[in-house]
């Protein structure tokens, strides 16, 4: 496990685009599961601006969204495949872009039309993570089984709330679909990002506690090839050291 700690959260999203750039320079088609939420905002903007200055090529990669809330109406402006077109796919070529249905009617069904289109495309090449305050990663919330690749959960409360944070006025369904912990786990190499104070005690759970599925993020501990990616607010209580 590499674990990298910069000063500001700029810097992370910084780095963290550059490692997106450098994975698709040596993998032009790589697959990579990409995440929503407060944290990878800035790597977003940082994407963007790389592909603008010709350092980012995304025109090959095949893009897949790691979760998604569930039931919400296609096109909804809560959707984290709104999400990902507004801070993404809208301002750079991409070479495919796909994600869970949020009006999926069967979600049973989506989940393994999902997963039989990530094995298609050969699996995950690199998965960009967040971490919930829980611990979760996409939203495989603490206890969910962690033997699936793809699943419907219920979310906890807290989840919920910190969505309210990022989408405004906007009531989140209390279901998700997501990856599961198998396909990431699966995924050849991972990064996780976390920034923030808030984030602090779920990464010294996570990363410097035992692997358990009650902190579903402690299971990348067991994966050969994990890059955690922290700004010092977050890295105040697991600095590394050891690592
Ligand atoms: P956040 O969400 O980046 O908005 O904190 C992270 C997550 O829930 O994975």
């Amino acid at each position: 496990m590499e674990c990298l700690i910069y000063p500001t959260a700029e810097e992370l999203s910084r780095h963290a685009a550059t490692r997106v750039a450098l994975t698709v320079r040596t993998i032009p088609d790589a697959v990579l599961a990409l995440p929503t939420g407060n944290t990878p905002l800035g790597m977003y903007r940082e994407m963007r601006g790389q592909a603008a200055a010709g350092n980012l090529d995304l025109s090959r990669a095949r893009l897949f969204a790691l979760d998604e809330f569930w039931p919400l109406p296609a096109g909804h402006g809560g959707t984290f495949a709104a999400f990902l077109r507004r801070n993404l796919i809208d301002h750079v070529r991409v070479g495919a872009f796909d994600h869970l249905h949020s009006d999926a009617p069967d979600p049973v069904a989506e989940c393994d039309r999902y997963a039989a289109a990530i094995a298609a495309a050969g699996g995950i090449d690199l998965a960009v993570l967040g971490i919930g305050r829980n611990g979760h990663i996409g939203y495989n919330e603490p206890g969910v089984a962690p033997t699936r690749d793809c699943l419907c959960v219920d979310l906890e409360e807290g989840t919920r709330k910190a969505a309210r944070e990022y989408f405004p006025g906007f009531e989140p369904p209390s279901r998700g679909l997501t990856m599961g912990l198998r396909l990431i786990l699966s995924a050849r190499s991972v990064m996780l990002m976390a920034s923030g104070t808030d984030k602090a005690a779920i990464i010294a759970q996570a990363f410097g506690g035992p692997v358990t599925l009650d902190v579903p993020a402690s299971l990348l501990q067991q994966h050969p090839d994990v890059t955690i990616m922290q700004d010092v607010a977050a890295a105040a209580e697991y600095p590394c050291t050891g690592r």
